[in-house]
């Protein structure tokens, strides 16, 4: 754990220069729009410990599978989110010698995150090795306002000396991916052209072929005056700079603004992509930064009134919580089904910016409460247009008849992952993506969408359970072998409880939803039953399997087990562990994680998070008290999952600590890998652990319910909620909670067990 990062309701912030962290920084301070994102690395060289990344969203490259034994069944590709060209780079030189943070002494240092206006702000005095000194501050921020708009003010003061300033601002396309399998270079140059203060490069994406147009315009300023000269112009194969340099006294102050257009062939034709760039870099520039400024801060200053959580007495955990939703609105704005949630958002390349089941099992909910109907749906569309891969990566392991296995990691539908136990077996990820429909359905009440896409989706899903269990014959019942669970620490086991549970949920989800259909829209049904060739045999048949499934319990222990024969390990608590062994994944190997008992992540305790009104609360009680003391919580979303199950068992410390792991995962540094970038999806997670652990919100039966507590050490919590046609805001405080129903219709919800309802534009307390 690091606590290097000030405390501040508002911001993140970084006093005094840490070089040992600055890849942990460079993650932590990291800006983007939904569309780019950029990490905090400096605009001028830096030698020291840095990865560089610029990501667009949507383009990647699927770089050739590395693996010692190949297996059947494994893709050829494993798509990776690619370090793209770099818009933000601008080099300084003062009397010949480069400014460099590392080479330079740093005299002081401040890098702040002003989450409410969504902008980077850094402020620092270096000794130059020549001795002279220098003030520079760099506010950036990628527009939110404009999407393909990057804009920079960088302002330099020469403090004791007088001397000549080169600024060098450039488009690089000549760069690389750190996890390149091969070291090879993706980016081919298409295209460039420079003139006066602006620069263009269109690059384009080997194998995938996707183009990204990157270019800036800059302008400069001394003491307020525009520096006219000429700028010399340094053009190599994938790279254009421009250079001024001007002559200073002590106490000038030098204003370079430099603004980029970021233009992929995602959102217009290659041919049209160049003059388009040119276009809005023009437009940016001449509306000028303070402008641009204002309206991307406007677009944040609306977001945060929906969707901002307060609360007082605790700095750490509201800046803790503000952050994920910063991240997850930097990452995400739902405006295009073809775009998803990567683990690591546009913060950095490790699980290559691609799809997981973290996007329904956690990031759903987030976007359903906090934004517009459309955007979860959107998630959701995303799945259904890669149905057909889906099946195509199922008939590859060998399925058939329209079974649909959706991937552990995909960009276009198609698998990526190679490690065999989680390619062939970690197939749960099938079931969140059923219970998504299930859970965005009973939260916004949009049936049709079963109708029109969601059916499809399940029958392929139940397909694929259909055909993965077997008959046991000493046990006569179904059973599913060589699968892993969501706990990754195990792999290739027997019966994982949560896995067969969720398999035959998604069958008996499938059969209800084909019911629903039948009765609500019998044309689109009979539409359906042909296009899917589905017949009443299957519909037995998987009721055979509802009815006959094995699930593995431990009788005495009354729980469930996580897969067969887990008592038989030697079970001992994570307490008994010693610090140095701490994270497991870092210090030991992997075959001794797999002997052990130790959990990464709620395996069983996932079921129950999902299914939680299918059990009672004793058997909530002892899962809980049995797995969560062998877990390490060593994936990022683990901690939410317990905080939440912590909540409404009433182990009220327990639930804050886990609060505050998921909160301050990255901006902590918990499991000692911010460095690859931030934990974007389990961000989603530390909402949920607020607003469902805490405040206790449960969707069902077409009712909110709320059930709210107050952390001992906080004084007050509010947040905002988005309920089908209702703006709702819960505040919970030391003498009760109030909630607030800002819309013109009342509401019926169901506050600490009891019914009730809210008048519109009006409130109840509870
Ligand atoms: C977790 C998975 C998760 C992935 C991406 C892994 O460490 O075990 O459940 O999907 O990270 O977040």
């Amino acid at each position: 754990m690091k606590k290097y990062l000030l405390h501040d309701e508002w911001k993140i912030i970084e006093e005094g220069f840490n070089p040992e962290y600055n890849e942990i920084s460079e993650s932590c301070f990291s800006i983007g729009n939904g569309r780019f994102g950029q990490r905090a690395n400096f605009e001028e060289q830096y030698s020291g410990k840095s990865l560089q990344g610029s990501y667009v969203a949507g383009v990647y490259y699927p770089d050739k599978t590395r693996v010692g034994w190949w297996k059947i069944g494994y893709p050829e590709y494993f798509a990776k989110v690619l370090n793209a060209p770099n818009w933000i780079g601008i080099d300084v030189q003062v009397d010949g010698e480069v400014l460099d943070l590392a080479t330079a002494k740093v005299l002081s240092f401040r890098r702040e995150l002003d989450m409410k206006r969504g902008v980077l702000y850094r402020h620092f005095i270096v000794r130059m090795l020549s001795g002279k000194e220098l003030e520079v501050t760099g506010t950036r921020f990628c527009s939110m306002a404009n999407n393909e708009v990057g804009a920079i003010q960088y302002e330099v003061k020469p403090l004791n000396f007088s001397g000549l300033i080169q600024f060098t601002p450039y488009i690089d396309a000549d760069v690389v991916n750190q996890d390149a399998n091969w070291d090879e270079k993706f980016w081919i140059g298409i295209a460039k052209a420079a003139k006066r203060r602006s620069a263009y490069i269109t690059a384009e994406t080997k194998k995938t072929a996707f183009q990204v147009c990157t270019g800036m315009k800059f302008s400069l300023s001394k003491n307020g005056e525009k520096v006219k000269q000429e700028a010399v112009q340094g053009i190599e194969e994938k790279y254009i700079g421009l250079s001024v340099a001007v002559n200073c006294e002590k106490g000038d102050h030098l204003v370079l603004h430099k603004y980029a257009g970021i233009i992929s062939s995602r959102y217009y034709d290659k041919e049209q992509l160049m003059d388009r760039c040119v276009e809005v870099v023009n437009e940016a520039c001449n509306t000028g930064f303070k402008k641009l400024l204002k309206a991307h801060e406007q677009v944040w200053t609306d977001k945060w009134k929906e969707a901002d959580i307060v609360i007082e007495g605790d700095v750490a955990a509201q800046q803790g919580i503000r952050f994920n939703i910063f991240q997850l609105y930097q990452t995400y704005t739902g405006d295009d089904p073809r775009l998803n949630i990567g683990p690591k958002g546009f913060t950095g390349e490790k699980y290559g910016g691609s799809t997981y089941w973290d996007t329904e099992a956690y990031c759903l909910p987030f976007y359903l409460g906090t934004a517009g109907q459309n955007v979860a749906r959107n998630l959701l569309v995303y799945r259904y247009r890669h149905l057909p891969k889906a099946i195509e990566n199922a008939e590859k392991l060998g399925f058939t008849g329209g079974a649909a296995l959706y991937p552990m990691v995909t960009m276009n539908g198609e698998e990526c992952h190679n490690e065999w136990e989680i390619t062939f077996e970690e197939i749960h990820r099938n079931g969140a993506i059923a219970y998504a429909i299930f859970d965005y359905i009973r939260y916004t009440g949009d049936w049709d969408y079963l109708q029109e896409y969601g059916l499809e989706v399940l029958v392929g899903i139940a397909r694929f359970w259909a055909q993965r269990v077997h008959w046991s014959e000493p046990k006569q019942q179904f059973v599913m072998h060589g699968v892993t669970g969501p706990n990754e620490y195990e792999n290739n086991v027997n019966n994982n409880w949560y896995t067969n549970y969720i398999a035959t949920w998604c069958l008996k989800y499938a059969l209800e939803a084909m019911d629903f259909v039948q009765s609500s829209k019998p044309e689109r049904f009979g539409e359906l039953l042909g296009k899917l060739n589905f017949d009443e045999e299957e519909s037995k048949k998987w009721k055979h399997i509802i009815d006959n499934m094995y699930y593995p319990e431990d009788q005495e222990r009354g729980i469930f087990l996580q897969q067969e024969g887990f008592p038989d390990k030697e079970i001992r608590t994570v307490d008994t562990l010693r610090p140095e062994d701490r994270p497991l994944n870092q210090n030991w190997s992997w075959d001794r994680i797999l002997r052990s008992c130790f959990i990464k992540q709620a395996d069983v305790l996932q079921g129950l998070y999902f299914f939680e009104e299918q059990f009672d609360e004793a058997t909530h009680r002892r899962n809980f008290e049995f797995y969560e003391p062998l877990t390490v919580h060593e994936s990022s979303l683990s901690a939410c999952v317990h905080a939440i199950l912590a909540s409404r068992l009433g182990m009220h410390d327990k639930a804050y600590e886990m609060y505050l792991r998921t909160a301050r995962l990255d901006l902590d540094d918990y499991n000692n890998d911010t460095e690859d970038g931030l934990h974007i999806t389990s961000m989603a997670g530390t909402w949920m652990a607020l607003v469902e652990g805490f405040g206790g919100l449960r969707a069902a039966a077409d009712m909110l319910a709320f059930d709210p507590h107050l952390p001992d050490k906080w004084k007050s919590y509010g947040f905002h909620l988005r309920w089908r046609n209702h703006f709702l805001h819960i505040l919970v405080g030391r003498d009760g909670a109030v909630l607030k129903n800002n819309s013109g219709q009342p509401l019926r919800v169901k506050l600490r067990g009891n019914p009730v309802e809210v008048p519109a534009n009006g409130e109840v307390g509870f």
